[in-house]
């Protein structure tokens, strides 16, 4: 990964424009892909039941192949920014068009139910977000998913003395004013396992569990 590469793309129209061909990039660019997708649908009990799912930022829908290996029955909303990539998501999983819902607009607008899902999970999408956002994010999730229910993500992650580089980084920028905090921009801080699971704990979550780490990215769950 190069955090910095795409800095001043706006997020949809960057995904905008790679939804055709980004299930090939992906496979071809991350690292361990079939372990780290498996790893998402890990925590994910085995069942014929039509369990309640949400994806934030499910994007093409990687992830639900995992996901439906598991739970075929599954009733899944996905939210991402981007028209193209839920359109590919769409025209994937036409057998299971009955199960899916999309919704195009911010997981960090989209106002979700309480108690209403067994499962919330984000994949490779949380890490242009500063500390804050996501702990109110996750507070949301929290909220959102039913008692004993659980969060799993699949994300980026870096040191701790490279999460400082990063956001000492970023906040340079805004100070330049590179780039406008209001809006959604491709800017990627991803952070360390250490900082995500304290957001975890502040956010109200137990039992983090590190399914997966590998060299630039790892999969985690807590449960509520
Ligand atoms: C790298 S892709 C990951 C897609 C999929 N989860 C995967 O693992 O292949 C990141 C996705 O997150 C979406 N995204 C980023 N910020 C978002 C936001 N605030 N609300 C909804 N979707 C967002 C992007 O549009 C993009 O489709």
């Amino acid at each position: 990964m190069n955090p910095q590469k795409n800095k001043f793309e706006k997020m949809e129209e960057f995904f905008d424009l790679r939804a055709t061909g980004y299930d090939g990039h992906m496979a071809e660019n991350v690292n361990d892909y079939e372990v780290f997708y498996n790893s998402i649908a890990e925590p994910i009990l085995k069942t014929e039941s039509p369990i309640k799912l949400l994806d934030l930022g499910c994007g093409t829908g990687l992830e639900l192949e995992y996901i439906f290996a598991k739970a075929p029955n599954a009733d899944v909303t996905g939210i991402d920014l981007s028209q193209e990539m839920l359109d590919q998501l769409i025209s994937k999983y036409i057998d299971k068009s009955d199960q899916i819902e999309v919704i195009r607009g911010s997981y960090l607008d989209v106002e979700l139910l309480s108690d209403e899902y067994d499962y919330i999970i984000s994949v490779m999408s949380l890490h242009h977000f500063l500390p804050d956002i996501k702990l109110n994010l996750y507070k949301k999730i929290w909220r959102a998913l039913k008692p004993g229910g659980f969060y799993i993500e699949g994300d980026y992650i870096v040191s701790k003395i490279k999460e400082v580089e990063l956001l000492a980084d970023y906040n340079d920028r805004l100070e330049n004013n590179e780039f406008l905090q209001e809006e959604l921009f491709h800017l990627d801080i991803p952070f360390s396992i250490e900082t995500q699971q304290e957001l975890f704990d502040r956010a109200g979550f137990t039992d983090f569990e590190l399914i997966f780490e590998g060299d630039e990215a790892g999969v985690y769950s807590v449960k509520k």
